[in-house]
């Protein structure tokens, strides 16, 4: 069931594009994911993020920003008992997802009156067309001792194949190295605490407030 948007969505540059393109596959988005490669391919991924984010407290507030029918949040809503709020550009991802805490929103631009322990921006960022803004924003959400965790695709022939798919759909994205990341963090306001590759063509990566 889509769900109302309480907020106004900043139709800007290509939060449009890619919030005509989310609600476009919504209805079949946790189909797809159950399908044999993608499931094999996200408790792979799910395996090593798992790992890698070491920051979580029973009971804090964690943020899923571009939570698309909200995989991850829900995982560690059930899992690590968190309370657990989402946000997408996508109504239709959105009504997916049974919380009371739910904003239609772009990462770019949200303001609300929590701060969060953990926020999760997972297979957003490229789609941003300003993503420095939207760490920012993100980082601005946070808790003192809080983290940001991304999933943000990398530069080189994987990211290539994952760029010419969305392409395919009128979708441009972008994709990283690791040096233009660090200064894409730092400008944010940020630091990269650690980082990994994700298989097939992510970096997974913590960041704290500079
Ligand atoms: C590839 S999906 C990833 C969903 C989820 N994070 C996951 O890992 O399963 C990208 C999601 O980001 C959302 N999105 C794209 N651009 C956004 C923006 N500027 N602000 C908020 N959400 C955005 C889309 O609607 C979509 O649900």
């Amino acid at each position: 069931m889509p769900v109302d948007c309480p907020f106004s969505i900043v139709e800007y540059g290509r939060v449009s594009i890619a919030r005509i393109y989310f609600e476009e596959i919504a209805p079949t988005y946790n189909q797809r994911l159950e399908g044999i490669y993608w499931s094999w391919f996200r408790h792979r991924e799910l395996r090593q993020v798992e790992t890698f984010i070491d920051s979580l407290q029973e009971n804090e507030k964690l943020l899923d920003a571009g939570c698309g029918t909200g995989f991850y949040g829900k995982y560690f809503e059930k899992s690590k008992s968190l309370q657990v709020s989402y946000l997408d550009i996508s109504p239709s991802m959105l009504g997916q997802i049974d919380s009371p805490r739910k904003y239609c929103e772009a990462v770019e631009v949200f303001a609300l009156q929590d701060r969060f322990q953990t926020i999760l921006c997972f297979g957003v960022l490229e789609f941003c067309e300003n993503p420095q803004k939207a760490i920012e924003n993100c980082l601005k959400h946070l808790l003192p001792q809080g983290a940001l965790y991304l999933i943000i695709p990398r530069k080189g022939f994987t990211g290539k194949v994952y760029q010419s798919y969305h392409r395919r759909h009128g979708v441009t994205v972008s994709t990283v190295s690791k040096s233009q990341l660090d200064m894409l963090v730092q400008s944010a306001g940020g630091g990269i605490e650690k980082i990994e590759k994700l298989f097939p063509f992510n970096f997974l990566v913590k960041v704290h407030r500079g």
